[in-house]
């Protein structure tokens, strides 16, 4: 068994053998991804819902390529944001989609556990696209993907997840997945964007850039979150970028080979600039997304071989 239930809603609870073994896959599938071949056997005759409460592009995007590469039919639903109860829309949309025979469901949605809800409500397979501010597990699957890749590992490097972590499903995937598999992470912001539980889950907490950055092996920064932002919790967005956001000469601290990620989509010059984001040596932010496209079809791969096995 490669995930601990027949959905994948979060990292926490996760193995590392788990782990592994759809990283292992996942990287099948970057080769298969390069020689420009597809596996159109695999969930042919199967249905992928792609039901999207919030705004994506990567994220919906290689979902969509995911299913279709190996062969799924896959249906695009873009739910538009609404003042309408969520959890009624969410269990009438989920008696809608059972009514339809949906084998995947892909769920992104502002409310942390609403994907875990609907796991419970249909017979789909459900796969958590992000939730809220809870998770987001192919984000953190498609990161380590990257890192391995580059690294040949993920035990003993140390990651520093840098910004908005207050806000960040990103950075809860990450921090589970990568304390999991033996990184070690800190976590670099402003007291007001760090939260509370930080220090519970493990990772060392520093509030400058200078002291958080000395010697790590890789460098993951955040969007600053600001429409899930009540009040003002960062002076401004040039203040921001001067003291957090990540420029060549905080860089510096950073181990000489230590590589540059961003999950997307990127604020140019609040939390990166520019020349850092584009850096070809340094930044593997384009690959993420490479990586991304294979590890969902790894997901679906393994998903879709248990559900069948519980036919
Ligand atoms: C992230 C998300 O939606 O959680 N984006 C993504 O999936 N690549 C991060 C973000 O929105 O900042």
């Amino acid at each position: 068994m490669l995930t601990p239930t027949r959905h994948l809603l979060q990292i926490e609870g996760m193995h590392p053998p788990e782990i592994g073994a759809l990283l292992d896959l996942a990287e099948s599938y970057v080769l298969l991804n390069r020689s420009g071949k597809t596996q159109r056997d695999l969930l042919r005759g199967r249905t992928l819902i792609n039901l999207f409460f919030e705004d994506s592009t990567r994220t919906r995007t290689s979902f969509e390529l995911a299913g279709k590469r190996l062969g799924a039919d896959v249906i695009n639903m873009s739910v538009a944001n609404s003042s309408v109860n969520k959890g009624e829309t969410l269990l009438d949309t989920a008696a809608t989609l059972n009514a339809m025979h949906c084998d995947l469901l892909v769920v992104r949605h502002a409310q942390s556990g609403a994907p875990a809800l609907l796991a419970q409500k249909v017979d789909a397979a459900v796969i958590n696209a992000g939730d809220g501010t809870h998770e987001h597990p192919t984000q953190a699957l498609l990161d380590a993907l990257t890192i391995r890749r580059r690294r040949g590992r993920l035990e003993g490097l140390t990651v520093a997840i840098c910004g908005d972590v207050l806000h960040s499903r990103v950075a809860r995937s990450n921090i589970h997945l990568l304390t999991a598999m033996g990184s070690r992470v800190r976590v670099i912001g402003p007291p007001t964007l760090i939260p509370a539980e930080a220090s519970r889950l493990g990772v060392d907490v520093f509030h400058d850039m200078k002291s958080g950055l000395q010697d790590v092996d890789i460098v993951m920064m955040l969007r600053l979150q600001k429409e899930r932002m009540s009040s003002g919790l960062v002076p401004s967005s040039r203040e921001f970028f001067r003291f957090w956001g990540l420029d060549a000469e905080k860089l510096a601290f950073a181990k000489p080979d230590a590589l540059v990620m961003h999950p997307g989509p990127m604020n140019r010059g609040v939390e990166i600039a520019s020349d850092v984001a584009d850096d070809p040596i340094r930044s593997v932010i384009k690959e993420q997304v490479e990586m991304g496209v294979a590890v969902r079809m790894a997901v679906l791969d393994v998903l879709s071989r248990q559900a069948k096995r519980n036919d």
